[in-house]
Protein backbone atom coordinates (compact mmCIF):
# COMPACT_ATOMS: atom_id res chain seq x y z
CA UNK A 1 0.00 0.00 0.00
CA UNK A 2 0.74 3.40 -0.63
CA UNK A 3 4.36 2.54 -1.77
CA UNK A 4 4.59 5.46 -4.15
CA UNK A 5 4.53 8.25 -1.28
CA UNK A 6 7.88 6.66 0.23
CA UNK A 7 10.83 8.08 -1.71
CA UNK A 8 13.44 5.26 -0.67
CA UNK A 9 11.14 3.33 -2.25
CA UNK A 10 12.32 4.51 -6.02
CA UNK A 11 15.57 2.68 -5.23
CA UNK A 12 15.97 -0.92 -6.01
CA UNK A 13 15.60 -2.10 -2.21
CA UNK A 14 13.15 -4.54 -0.43
CA UNK A 15 13.14 -3.11 3.48
CA UNK A 16 12.09 -5.40 6.13
CA UNK A 17 13.82 -3.61 9.24
CA UNK A 18 10.84 -1.48 10.34
CA UNK A 19 11.01 -2.83 14.06
CA UNK A 20 14.44 -0.66 14.37
CA UNK A 21 13.26 2.39 12.17
CA UNK A 22 10.85 3.34 9.21
CA UNK A 23 10.80 5.26 5.57
CA UNK A 24 9.40 8.79 5.77
CA UNK A 25 6.68 9.67 2.99
CA UNK A 26 6.86 12.44 1.40
CA UNK A 27 4.95 14.39 3.46
CA UNK A 28 6.84 13.81 6.41
CA UNK A 29 9.62 14.96 4.91
CA UNK A 30 7.46 18.35 2.81
CA UNK A 31 6.93 19.23 6.33
CA UNK A 32 10.09 19.31 7.89
CA UNK A 33 11.20 20.83 4.72
CA UNK A 34 8.78 23.26 5.29
CA UNK A 35 9.79 24.21 8.89
CA UNK A 36 13.46 24.33 8.05
CA UNK A 37 13.02 26.44 4.81
CA UNK A 38 9.90 28.54 5.28
CA UNK A 39 9.12 28.98 9.46
CA UNK A 40 12.22 28.25 11.07
CA UNK A 41 11.44 29.74 14.40
CA UNK A 42 11.91 28.72 18.41
CA UNK A 43 8.39 27.85 20.30
CA UNK A 44 6.55 29.77 22.81
CA UNK A 45 9.11 32.83 22.57
CA UNK A 46 8.80 34.69 19.22
CA UNK A 47 5.90 36.80 18.97
CA UNK A 48 6.35 37.29 14.58
CA UNK A 49 4.98 35.72 11.76
CA UNK A 50 7.33 32.54 11.83
CA UNK A 51 7.04 31.80 15.14
CA UNK A 52 3.51 32.31 15.41
CA UNK A 53 2.84 28.80 12.42
CA UNK A 54 5.40 27.07 14.25
CA UNK A 55 3.73 27.17 17.60
CA UNK A 56 0.51 26.27 15.94
CA UNK A 57 2.56 23.42 14.97
CA UNK A 58 4.06 22.04 17.80
CA UNK A 59 0.84 22.68 20.39
CA UNK A 60 -1.28 21.45 17.53
CA UNK A 61 0.35 17.46 17.21
CA UNK A 62 -0.14 17.39 21.67
CA UNK A 63 -3.69 17.77 19.83
CA UNK A 64 -3.24 15.28 17.11
CA UNK A 65 -1.40 12.36 19.47
CA UNK A 66 -4.02 12.65 21.96
CA UNK A 67 -6.80 11.74 19.25
CA UNK A 68 -4.75 9.62 17.88
CA UNK A 69 -4.05 7.64 21.23
CA UNK A 70 -7.17 8.28 22.84
CA UNK A 71 -6.00 10.93 25.87
CA UNK A 72 -6.04 14.10 27.06
CA UNK A 73 -3.86 16.46 25.26
CA UNK A 74 -2.24 17.32 28.50
CA UNK A 75 -0.81 13.47 28.91
CA UNK A 76 1.13 14.23 26.14
CA UNK A 77 4.88 14.68 26.28
CA UNK A 78 7.21 15.18 24.09
CA UNK A 79 10.59 13.22 24.58
CA UNK A 80 13.48 12.26 22.17
CA UNK A 81 11.95 8.80 22.13
CA UNK A 82 10.63 5.47 23.92
CA UNK A 83 14.10 5.27 25.67
CA UNK A 84 13.85 9.04 27.26
CA UNK A 85 10.10 8.18 27.92
CA UNK A 86 10.71 4.80 30.09
CA UNK A 87 13.79 7.11 31.46
CA UNK A 88 11.66 9.79 32.45
CA UNK A 89 8.93 7.39 34.30
CA UNK A 90 11.30 5.08 35.95
CA UNK A 91 13.77 8.35 37.16
CA UNK A 92 11.22 10.94 37.41
CA UNK A 93 8.09 8.86 38.90
CA UNK A 94 8.90 5.20 40.09
CA UNK A 95 12.33 7.07 41.83
CA UNK A 96 10.22 8.46 44.22
CA UNK A 97 7.01 6.61 44.69
CA UNK A 98 8.66 2.67 44.72
CA UNK A 99 11.00 1.17 48.23
CA UNK A 100 13.58 -1.04 48.76
CA UNK A 101 12.08 -4.21 48.85
CA UNK A 102 8.92 -3.23 46.27
CA UNK A 103 8.40 -5.71 42.79
CA UNK A 104 8.52 -4.72 39.45
CA UNK A 105 7.61 -7.21 36.81
CA UNK A 106 9.16 -7.76 33.43
CA UNK A 107 9.53 -10.02 30.90
CA UNK A 108 12.75 -11.47 29.50
CA UNK A 109 11.68 -10.97 26.11
CA UNK A 110 11.31 -6.93 26.80
CA UNK A 111 14.03 -5.02 24.61
CA UNK A 112 16.91 -3.10 26.96
CA UNK A 113 15.26 0.56 27.39
CA UNK A 114 12.90 -1.43 29.47
CA UNK A 115 14.87 -3.38 31.29
CA UNK A 116 18.46 -1.02 31.98
CA UNK A 117 16.37 1.68 33.80
CA UNK A 118 14.52 -0.88 36.01
CA UNK A 119 18.01 -2.39 37.14
CA UNK A 120 19.62 0.90 37.60
CA UNK A 121 17.01 2.17 40.21
CA UNK A 122 16.93 -1.39 41.68
CA UNK A 123 21.13 -0.51 42.12
CA UNK A 124 20.19 2.82 43.01
CA UNK A 125 16.78 1.93 45.72
CA UNK A 126 16.89 -1.73 46.71
CA UNK A 127 13.57 -2.53 44.25
CA UNK A 128 13.15 -6.71 43.07
CA UNK A 129 12.86 -6.88 39.78
CA UNK A 130 11.43 -10.16 38.46
CA UNK A 131 10.88 -11.41 35.29
CA UNK A 132 7.30 -13.28 34.33
CA UNK A 133 7.10 -16.58 32.49
CA UNK A 134 6.46 -16.80 29.13
CA UNK A 135 4.77 -19.48 27.51
CA UNK A 136 6.37 -22.60 24.75
CA UNK A 137 5.48 -19.69 22.31
CA UNK A 138 7.76 -17.23 24.20
CA UNK A 139 4.26 -15.09 24.90
CA UNK A 140 2.89 -13.77 28.09
CA UNK A 141 -0.13 -15.00 29.18
CA UNK A 142 -2.78 -13.57 31.63
CA UNK A 143 -2.20 -16.87 33.96
CA UNK A 144 1.13 -16.13 34.14
CA UNK A 145 1.00 -12.25 34.97
CA UNK A 146 -1.65 -13.38 37.63
CA UNK A 147 0.74 -16.35 39.26
CA UNK A 148 3.58 -13.44 39.50
CA UNK A 149 2.08 -11.34 41.23
CA UNK A 150 2.55 -10.57 45.40
CA UNK A 151 1.87 -8.11 47.63
CA UNK A 152 4.90 -6.49 47.43
CA UNK A 153 4.09 -5.86 43.43
CA UNK A 154 3.84 -2.63 42.80
CA UNK A 155 4.58 -1.88 38.58
CA UNK A 156 4.02 -3.98 35.64
CA UNK A 157 5.75 -2.74 32.76
CA UNK A 158 5.74 -4.91 29.29
CA UNK A 159 6.34 -3.89 25.58
CA UNK A 160 2.75 -3.96 24.05
CA UNK A 161 4.63 -5.47 21.28
CA UNK A 162 7.74 -7.52 21.73
CA UNK A 163 10.58 -6.60 19.36
CA UNK A 164 11.64 -10.19 18.07
CA UNK A 165 8.76 -12.75 19.18
CA UNK A 166 6.48 -10.23 18.04
CA UNK A 167 3.86 -11.16 20.17
CA UNK A 168 1.04 -8.87 20.80
CA UNK A 169 0.48 -8.67 24.62
CA UNK A 170 -3.52 -8.55 26.26
CA UNK A 171 -2.75 -5.06 27.74
CA UNK A 172 -6.35 -4.21 28.07
CA UNK A 173 -6.97 -7.24 30.44
CA UNK A 174 -3.44 -6.70 31.97
CA UNK A 175 -4.54 -3.17 32.71
CA UNK A 176 -7.67 -4.80 34.47
CA UNK A 177 -5.08 -6.61 36.58
CA UNK A 178 -3.27 -4.07 37.27
CA UNK A 179 -6.05 -1.74 38.56
CA UNK A 180 -7.54 -4.19 40.32
CA UNK A 181 -4.60 -4.72 42.16
CA UNK A 182 -3.10 -1.28 42.88
CA UNK A 183 -0.01 -1.66 40.42
CA UNK A 184 1.01 1.03 38.22
CA UNK A 185 0.77 -0.09 34.58
CA UNK A 186 3.94 0.39 32.28
CA UNK A 187 3.50 0.15 28.05
CA UNK A 188 6.15 0.04 25.74
CA UNK A 189 4.32 1.14 22.84
CA UNK A 190 7.62 1.37 20.50
CA UNK A 191 6.29 -1.79 17.99
CA UNK A 192 2.89 -1.59 18.58
CA UNK A 193 1.49 2.39 18.83
CA UNK A 194 2.89 2.07 14.50
CA UNK A 195 1.41 -1.08 13.46
CA UNK A 196 -2.45 -1.16 15.34
CA UNK A 197 -4.87 0.65 17.19
CA UNK A 198 -3.66 1.26 20.50
CA UNK A 199 -6.27 2.95 22.93
CA UNK A 200 -4.68 4.56 26.16
CA UNK A 201 -7.72 4.99 28.11
CA UNK A 202 -9.49 2.00 27.72
CA UNK A 203 -6.45 -0.04 28.76
CA UNK A 204 -6.05 1.41 32.00
CA UNK A 205 -2.26 2.46 30.98
CA UNK A 206 -0.58 4.36 33.57
CA UNK A 207 2.44 5.42 31.39
CA UNK A 208 2.92 4.92 27.45
CA UNK A 209 5.53 5.62 25.56
CA UNK A 210 6.56 5.15 21.80
CA UNK A 211 8.84 6.68 18.94
CA UNK A 212 8.09 8.69 15.94
CA UNK A 213 10.81 7.07 14.12
CA UNK A 214 9.23 3.71 13.99
CA UNK A 215 5.96 4.94 12.79
CA UNK A 216 7.11 6.93 9.80
CA UNK A 217 7.90 10.22 11.57
CA UNK A 218 11.54 11.82 12.34
CA UNK A 219 14.09 10.19 15.32
CA UNK A 220 14.85 12.43 18.00
CA UNK A 221 10.94 12.31 18.64
CA UNK A 222 9.26 10.22 20.97
CA UNK A 223 5.68 10.52 23.27
CA UNK A 224 5.11 9.85 26.93
CA UNK A 225 1.54 9.50 27.88
CA UNK A 226 0.62 9.72 32.01
CA UNK A 227 -2.60 9.92 33.27
CA UNK A 228 -2.74 13.45 34.63
CA UNK A 229 -2.53 13.20 38.60
CA UNK A 230 0.72 10.90 37.75
CA UNK A 231 2.39 13.34 35.86
CA UNK A 232 1.70 16.15 38.10
CA UNK A 233 3.31 13.86 41.33
CA UNK A 234 6.47 13.56 38.53
CA UNK A 235 9.89 15.15 38.55
CA UNK A 236 11.39 16.45 35.27
CA UNK A 237 15.15 15.31 34.34
CA UNK A 238 15.86 18.09 32.80
CA UNK A 239 15.64 21.41 34.14
CA UNK A 240 16.03 25.31 32.69
CA UNK A 241 14.33 27.28 29.91
CA UNK A 242 10.70 27.12 28.67
CA UNK A 243 9.55 24.72 31.91
CA UNK A 244 9.76 27.39 34.59
CA UNK A 245 7.39 30.27 35.40
CA UNK A 246 10.13 32.30 37.29
CA UNK A 247 13.37 31.69 39.42
CA UNK A 248 14.82 34.21 41.83
CA UNK A 249 18.42 34.71 43.02
CA UNK A 250 17.46 33.33 46.17
CA UNK A 251 16.55 29.84 44.79
CA UNK A 252 12.97 30.12 44.72
CA UNK A 253 11.51 29.23 41.04
CA UNK A 254 8.17 27.60 40.18
CA UNK A 255 7.76 25.46 37.31
CA UNK A 256 5.02 25.33 34.26
CA UNK A 257 2.32 22.91 34.73
CA UNK A 258 2.31 19.54 33.35
CA UNK A 259 3.15 18.83 30.37
CA UNK A 260 5.72 22.02 29.80
CA UNK A 261 7.21 20.94 33.01
CA UNK A 262 9.23 18.26 30.88
CA UNK A 263 10.08 19.60 28.21
CA UNK A 264 12.90 22.10 29.35
CA UNK A 265 15.06 24.25 26.49
CA UNK A 266 14.51 23.94 22.52
CA UNK A 267 12.55 20.78 22.02
CA UNK A 268 13.06 18.93 19.00
CA UNK A 269 10.54 21.51 17.06
CA UNK A 270 11.51 19.69 13.45
CA UNK A 271 11.04 16.67 14.86
CA UNK A 272 7.79 17.62 16.31
CA UNK A 273 5.82 18.76 13.47
CA UNK A 274 6.99 15.58 11.39
CA UNK A 275 5.50 13.39 13.83
CA UNK A 276 2.26 15.53 13.44
CA UNK A 277 2.57 14.91 9.66
CA UNK A 278 3.36 11.06 9.62
CA UNK A 279 0.10 10.24 12.33
CA UNK A 280 -2.20 12.27 10.13
CA UNK A 281 -0.55 9.89 7.39
CA UNK A 282 -1.34 6.98 9.09
CA UNK A 283 -4.97 7.83 10.36
CA UNK A 284 -5.46 8.55 6.71
CA UNK A 285 -4.58 4.93 5.80
CA UNK A 286 -6.13 3.80 8.71
CA UNK A 287 -4.30 1.44 12.05
CA UNK A 288 -6.46 -1.70 11.56
CA UNK A 289 -6.09 -1.83 7.69
CA UNK A 290 -2.43 -1.40 8.35
CA UNK A 291 -2.33 -4.36 10.81
CA UNK A 292 -4.43 -6.74 8.58
CA UNK A 293 -2.28 -6.19 5.35
CA UNK A 294 0.74 -6.95 8.01
CA UNK A 295 -0.85 -10.22 8.97
CA UNK A 296 -1.74 -10.81 5.30
CA UNK A 297 2.19 -10.54 4.09
CA UNK A 298 3.10 -12.48 6.96
CA UNK A 299 0.73 -15.64 6.56
CA UNK A 300 2.07 -15.36 3.24
CA UNK A 301 5.81 -15.36 4.51
CA UNK A 302 5.49 -18.29 6.92
CA UNK A 303 3.81 -20.53 3.80
CA UNK A 304 6.41 -19.75 1.70
CA UNK A 305 9.00 -20.11 4.04
CA UNK A 306 7.71 -23.50 5.27
CA UNK A 307 8.55 -24.99 2.42
CA UNK A 308 12.26 -24.55 2.34
CA UNK A 309 14.19 -26.84 4.45
CA UNK A 310 16.84 -25.20 6.39
CA UNK A 311 14.75 -22.37 7.83
CA UNK A 312 13.71 -22.52 11.12
CA UNK A 313 10.74 -19.98 12.35
CA UNK A 314 11.20 -18.74 16.10
CA UNK A 315 7.49 -16.73 16.31
CA UNK A 316 4.97 -18.52 14.10
CA UNK A 317 1.77 -17.37 16.16
CA UNK A 318 2.50 -14.20 17.23
CA UNK A 319 -0.07 -11.25 16.02
CA UNK A 320 1.90 -9.03 14.26
CA UNK A 321 4.02 -8.39 11.42
CA UNK A 322 7.24 -9.34 13.03
CA UNK A 323 8.92 -12.50 11.80
CA UNK A 324 12.44 -14.04 13.56
CA UNK A 325 14.24 -17.04 11.72
CA UNK A 326 17.46 -18.24 10.85
CA UNK A 327 19.00 -20.04 8.15
CA UNK A 328 19.68 -23.46 9.67
CA UNK A 329 23.68 -23.48 10.62
CA UNK A 330 24.46 -20.07 9.68
CA UNK A 331 25.24 -16.92 11.81
CA UNK A 332 22.23 -14.56 11.69
CA UNK A 333 24.95 -11.99 10.80
CA UNK A 334 25.92 -14.11 7.78
CA UNK A 335 22.56 -14.20 6.33
CA UNK A 336 21.53 -10.48 6.77
CA UNK A 337 24.67 -9.87 4.59
CA UNK A 338 23.70 -12.66 2.30
CA UNK A 339 20.45 -10.89 1.88
CA UNK A 340 21.83 -7.52 1.70
CA UNK A 341 23.77 -8.81 -1.20
CA UNK A 342 20.35 -9.07 -3.41
CA UNK A 343 19.27 -5.20 -1.68
CA UNK A 344 16.96 -7.10 1.09
CA UNK A 345 17.57 -5.02 4.48
CA UNK A 346 16.84 -7.07 7.59
CA UNK A 347 17.66 -6.81 11.19
CA UNK A 348 19.89 -9.04 12.91
CA UNK A 349 21.67 -10.06 16.01
CA UNK A 350 19.83 -10.09 19.53
CA UNK A 351 17.84 -7.01 18.60
CA UNK A 352 18.70 -5.35 22.01
CA UNK A 353 16.65 -8.41 23.65
CA UNK A 354 19.44 -9.90 25.24
CA UNK A 355 17.73 -12.10 27.98
CA UNK A 356 15.41 -13.61 24.92
CA UNK A 357 18.28 -16.18 24.82
CA UNK A 358 17.23 -17.68 28.10
CA UNK A 359 13.99 -18.61 26.70
CA UNK A 360 14.60 -19.63 22.99
CA UNK A 361 17.73 -20.68 23.09
CA UNK A 362 19.67 -19.41 20.40
CA UNK A 363 21.28 -15.85 20.72
CA UNK A 364 21.04 -13.93 17.27
CA UNK A 365 17.99 -14.02 14.95
CA UNK A 366 17.54 -12.66 11.61
CA UNK A 367 14.34 -10.62 11.81
CA UNK A 368 12.31 -9.44 8.71
CA UNK A 369 9.81 -6.74 10.17
CA UNK A 370 6.77 -5.43 7.83
CA UNK A 371 5.16 -2.41 7.38
CA UNK A 372 2.47 -1.35 5.06
CA UNK A 373 4.01 -0.79 2.47
CA UNK A 374 5.56 -4.00 2.04
CA UNK A 375 3.99 -6.61 -0.59
CA UNK A 376 3.68 -9.64 -1.72
CA UNK A 377 6.63 -9.02 -4.43
CA UNK A 378 8.72 -8.46 -1.39
CA UNK A 379 8.26 -11.46 -0.06
CA UNK A 380 8.87 -13.45 -3.00
CA UNK A 381 12.00 -12.06 -3.71
CA UNK A 382 13.32 -12.80 -0.04
CA UNK A 383 11.71 -16.38 -0.24
CA UNK A 384 13.46 -16.67 -3.78
CA UNK A 385 17.02 -15.60 -1.95
CA UNK A 386 16.40 -17.81 1.07
CA UNK A 387 15.57 -21.00 -1.34
CA UNK A 388 18.59 -20.67 -2.87
CA UNK A 389 20.95 -19.69 0.18
CA UNK A 390 23.47 -22.57 -0.83
CA UNK A 391 25.06 -20.05 -2.47
CA UNK A 392 25.50 -18.24 0.43
CA UNK A 393 28.88 -18.32 1.87
CA UNK A 394 30.28 -17.72 -1.76
CA UNK A 395 28.27 -14.60 -1.39
CA UNK A 396 29.37 -13.48 1.94
CA UNK A 397 33.12 -14.29 2.33
N1 LIG B 1 14.22 -1.30 19.09
C1 LIG B 1 14.70 -1.29 17.76
C2 LIG B 1 14.69 -2.64 17.14
O1 LIG B 1 14.04 -3.53 17.63
C3 LIG B 1 15.98 -0.56 17.61
O2 LIG B 1 15.33 -2.83 16.13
Amino acid sequence: MNREDFPMLSQDIVYFDNGATTLKPRCVIDSVVKYMSEHTSNIHRGDYNAAVITNKLYDDTRNVVAKFINCNPKEVIFTSGTTMSINQVVFGFMKKHLKKGDEVLLTRSEHASNVVPWIKLSEDIGIVIKYMDLNESYELTLDSVKKSITDRTKVISIAHVTNVIGDVRDIKSIGKICRDNNIYFCVDGAQSVPHMKVDFKDSNIDFLSFSGHKMCGPTGVGVLIGKINLLEKMDPLCYGGGMNNFFEADNSYELKDVPIKFEAGTPPIAEVIGLREAILYLESIGMEKIHEHEMKLKKYLISKLEKIDNIIIYNKNSNSGILAFNIDGVFAQDSSIYLNHYNIYVRAGNHCAKMLKDEIGIKNTVRCSMYFYNNYDDIDKLVDVLSNSKDIFKVVI
